[in-house]
């Protein structure tokens, strides 16, 4: 009796293994992950007194729709900071995550049967919303020698009439992979004039992972980009936030308000006592974020090389964000056909829990997090290297 959009809707792969590795590990078995979607960094202790605090005033009760302002015009701020963009408390709103502001966002501006470009691989969770908002995913394929990003000829060839909106995920998950500013404006320069919105989901932007790499928003390139841009971020990932729920979207008014009345009639306003903690997360200290990327980077450094080690394995080297996305199609066989086959070898073969590459619209690849101590990279790495010997 269940209504048929939500019939085709399959779970999200990635929280589904890590459930699963989650219920092995229950059972007493010694499985490593390397498929968290999270930091393993605590959220700092600032952010959590906020939260104390906010209950211990009785902040505990509804806040408006769309989020209390002090945290609007801390996000305004935030966002002037980072993509050096002016934008009004009226252009931002507050919503449940990163996940819901995209959410909300599909459900305000499809209407059934507009096409969204999502270059493939992507986030799991692009697709699946689109469908639930009527809208038809048009998935596009990006090659691992162009560093996962679309390329402009790529682009225009799937364009059409219906298209209503491009998704762009820059860093993005799963392949920690950057759009340099030339690469936007080539892009750009299809987009501007087309009556398509411009998703970009940014909620990795802070944490970038080499020296020579900058993070250009497709928004800032020009006033007629910022009119078309929609920028989704969150304090998730930044600080280690994502049990918290709180993220933004920024964009034209009459989008706001739009997905204002829609939160309205569906959630309501984000909790009251996370609204807080963001704002301290957002107004405090940022040093402890270098030395979280200090980890990241000689974590990458290690998981990088040792890939190389690993015979018939490439991996194109991550820029940003937690993720490696390396190319593991050189052992697939008829006992292993594809990325889910090598996905469950590897969890009940070397007990080390993966993405498999399908899981965002790429066959051949798998994604290793990094977002876990150097111990269990080095353990986990060894153990499907062993794993990977037994196939050749
Ligand atoms: C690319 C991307 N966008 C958005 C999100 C949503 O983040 P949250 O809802 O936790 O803020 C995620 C989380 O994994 C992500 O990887």
């Amino acid at each position: 009796m269940l209504a048929e959009r939500i019939k085709t809707i399959p779970p999200s792969p990635t929280l589904t293994i890590n459930a699963k590795a989650k219920t092995m590990r229950a059972s007493g078995i010694d499985v490593f992950s390397l498929a968290a979607g999270e930091l393993d960094f605590d959220t700092p202790q600032y952010i959590k007194e906020a939260a104390i605090q906010a209950v211990k005033d009785g902040f505990t009760k509804y806040t408006p729709v769309d989020g209390i302002l002090e945290l609007k015009e801390a996000v305004c701020k935030f966002i002037e900071t980072e993509y050096k963009l002016n934008y009004s408390p009226q252009e931002t709103i507050i919503c449940c995550g990163g996940k819901h502001a995209l959410y909300n966002l599909f459900q305000v501006i499809l209407n059934p049967g507009d096409e969204v470009i999502i270059p493939a691989p992507y986030w799991v969770s692009y697709p699946p919303m689109v469908m639930l908002a009527g809208g038809k995913p048009i998935i596009v394929d990006t090659e691992e020698k162009d560093g996962f990003k679309l390329r402009p000829e790529v682009l225009k060839k799937h364009l059409g009439p219906w298209t209503k909106a491009i998704i762009l995920n820059s860093p993005s998950n799963p392949t920690g992979s950057v759009y340099t500013k030339k690469e936007l404006e080539a892009l750009a320069e299809i987009l501007v004039d087309k009556p398509i919105w411009i998703i970009s989901d940014d909620v990795y932007h802070k944490i970038l992972l080499k020296e020579n790499i900058k993070w250009t928003s497709i928004a800032t390139l020009s006033p007629e980009l910022k009119k078309k841009t929609l920028i989704v971020n969150a304090v998730s990932k930044t600080y280690s936030m994502t049990g918290w729920r709180i993220g933004f979207l920024i964009g034209p008014q009459d989008i706001i308000k739009a997905t204002t009345r829609l939160q309205s009639q569906s959630t309501s306003n984000p909790s009251s006592i996370a609204q807080k903690a963001a704002l301290a997360a957002l107004n405090g200290p940022q040093e402890f974020i270098l030395q979280w990327i200090k980890a990241l980077k000689e974590r990458v450094k290690y998981l990088s090389s040792f890939l190389k080690t690993i015979p018939g394995v490439t991996c194109f080297e991550p820029e940003a964000a937690f993720y490696a996305f390396p190319n593991f199609s050189s052992y697939f066989s008829p006992k292993i056909p594809n990325s889910l086959k090598l996905a469950e070898y590897l969890l009940e073969e070397a007990k080390v829990a993966v993405v498999p590459g399908i899981a965002f619209g790429k066959e051949g690849f798998i994604r290793l997090s990094f977002a876990t101590s150097l111990e269990v990279i080095e353990e986990s790495l060894n153990r499907i290297k062993t794993a990977m010997e037994k196939l050749r």
